[in-house]
């Protein structure tokens, strides 16, 4: 069946895209079956051609067939990529016998396409064969149309355990009860809770997050209740505390684990009374605030411990939520990496097609102690390191046990760098000039060093959020 291209088809036919660099055909490729199969086969004699004909719908699956019969060179290599990496076409490559021996073939095969075929085939096969890229494409679109839907909360899963957080998600953010969300770190905590903010009638109010963990304990109170002029030496106007701030919206207490003793039963009095003072003054302060708080630790054995009160925690846990660690997630690794590798592509050398079986496997065995905030790292770094189209498990540093490649003094150090900066900003409420002076940095080589760590358009997006 021939198409011209005004003949769309419809979502449920099959498109073939058919590359040949010849005049002609390989009198070796069955193509007259394959139309009656019911491909609809399109023939594209350069990229243009081709990405022409991915551009008039990207959300429509194709087949790909590329005859390499002729050899293809670097040049040919790098010309084509841009139409090889689309992400709804399955590319499958025609070559003669002897062909992959050649080291630009090889690597276009190996780097690009679902499966290949040799040179004659049977129909049968090459129909197979096509049919599974085909398919292949079919869910690749699929999964970017529901990464769409979930995107707009920004929390990526439709595992079993995400769609039922989810489910507890959205009903958390239509009450006003405290919310505590458990999880080990890097689950997503801070996200969930800006979900349910997002998702509440607060939403247009202010969303305040104080990290228990990264404030020393002596400025706790202060930061939390504010304090009044010449409360202490120092306080030389008054201030005001993360409560007061929130008010109307939602105060989000991370790290709630690590909050000092004194602290608790200050907290413990203010979630009783809805009214507190500040520090150094006398007048009760009212506020309306919903509280979400969060840690990593487990609080029940804090409790035991006696290091956690169990009449705050019962204040804070009326509804609970746990974020399952990664490695319970299955095929949401696979879609949490792709959108990572999507949103992190530009920052390498070369275009990155995807992840390679080996690199699949392994993070599919590895134990994700960081959870999606190591994954979400590992990825960005690999894309920069990568050598090849595909991301592999070394480049991943993951290997197939499971084990982790250590990390080089550069990495390490970068590790850290980007570690106190993003502290700092936390503690200092993401104010450039007080982080960078609690750095002892200026406020441009702190800026510069947000720019060499791709610190800069996450905190755009967070400001955004805010
Ligand atoms: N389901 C998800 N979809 C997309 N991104 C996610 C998801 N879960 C976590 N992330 C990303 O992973 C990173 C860590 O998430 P977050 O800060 O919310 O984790 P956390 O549980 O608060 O970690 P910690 O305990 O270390 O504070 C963030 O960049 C966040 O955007
Ligand atoms: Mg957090």
């Amino acid at each position: 069946m021939l198409m011209d291209d005004g003949d769309r088809g419809t979502r449920d036919t099959r498109e073939l895209i058919h590359v040949t660099r010849g005049t002609a055909p390989s009198r070796a490729l069955p193509l007259a079956r394959l139309s009656q199969l019911g491909w609809h086969v399109h023939r594209a004699p350069d990229v243009r051609a081709v990405l022409k004909l991915l551009h008039r719908d990207a959300s429509l699956p194709h087949a790909g067939l590329i005859e390499l019969r002729d050899g293809f060179g670097e040049h040919d290599l790098a010309a084509l990529g841009p139409a090889l990496s689309a992400a709804n076409v399955g590319w499958v490559a025609a070559v003669e016998p002897g062909q992959l021996d050649d080291d630009a073939v090889r690597r276009l095969v190996r780097d690009y396409c679902y499966d290949y075929v040799t040179l004659p085939c049977p129909e049968a096969v090459i129909d197979t064969v096509i049919g599974h890229a085909h398919g292949m494409a079919r869910l690749a679109c699929h999964d970017g149309a529901d990464a769409a839907e979930v995107r707009l909360e920004g929390i990526i899963g439709d595992c079993a355990a995400m769609r039922e957080l989810s489910r507890v998600l959205r009903k958390a953010a239509m009450t006003e009860a405290p919310v505590f969300i458990a999880g080990e770190t890097g689950t997503g905590k801070e996200l969930a809770a800006m979900a349910v903010h997002r998702h509440s009638r607060r939403h247009d109010q202010p969303f305040v997050a104080i990290n228990c963990g990264a404030i020393p304990a002596n400025l706790l109170q202060s930061e939390l209740f504010g304090y009044e002029r010449g409360a202490f030496t120092g306080a030389q106007a008054r201030k005001i505390g993360r409560i007061e701030m929130a008010h109307g919206g939602t105060l989000f207490l991370d790290e709630i684990g690590d909050l000092p003793m004194e602290s608790q039963a200050a907290l413990l009095r203010f979630l009783q009374q809805g009214t507190f003072e500040r520090l150094g003054g006398h007048e009760s302060i009212r506020v309306d605030v919903r509280i979400i708080s969060a840690t990593h630790h487990d609080l029940d054995d804090a409790i035991a411990q006696g290091r956690f009160r169990a009449d705050l925690f019962h204040r804070l846990c009326v509804l609970r939520l746990r974020q399952p660690p990664l490695r319970e997630r299955g095929a949401d690794i696979d879609r949490l990496a792709d959108h990572a590798l999507q949103r992190y592509s530009q920052e390498g050398q070369r275009p990155i097609k995807g992840f390679a079986p080996c690199a699949r496997h392994a993070m599919h065995t590895y134990a994700w102690p960081g959870n999606v905030r190591e994954l979400i790292n590992r990825v960005r770094q690999a894309v920069v390191m990568a050598e090849g189209r595909l991301l592999t498990a070394a480049d991943l540093h993951i290997d197939e046990a499971g084990s982790t490649a250590p990390p080089t003094l550069e990495e390490a150090r970068d590790a850290a760098t980007r570690e106190a900066i993003e502290r700092a900003l936390q503690r200092n409420r993401h104010r450039l000039v007080d982080a960078a002076r609690e750095l002892a940095v200026s406020r441009v080589t702190l800026y510069r060093l947000m720019v060499r760590h791709g610190m800069r358009e996450a905190e755009a997006e967070r400001l955004d959020i805010a």
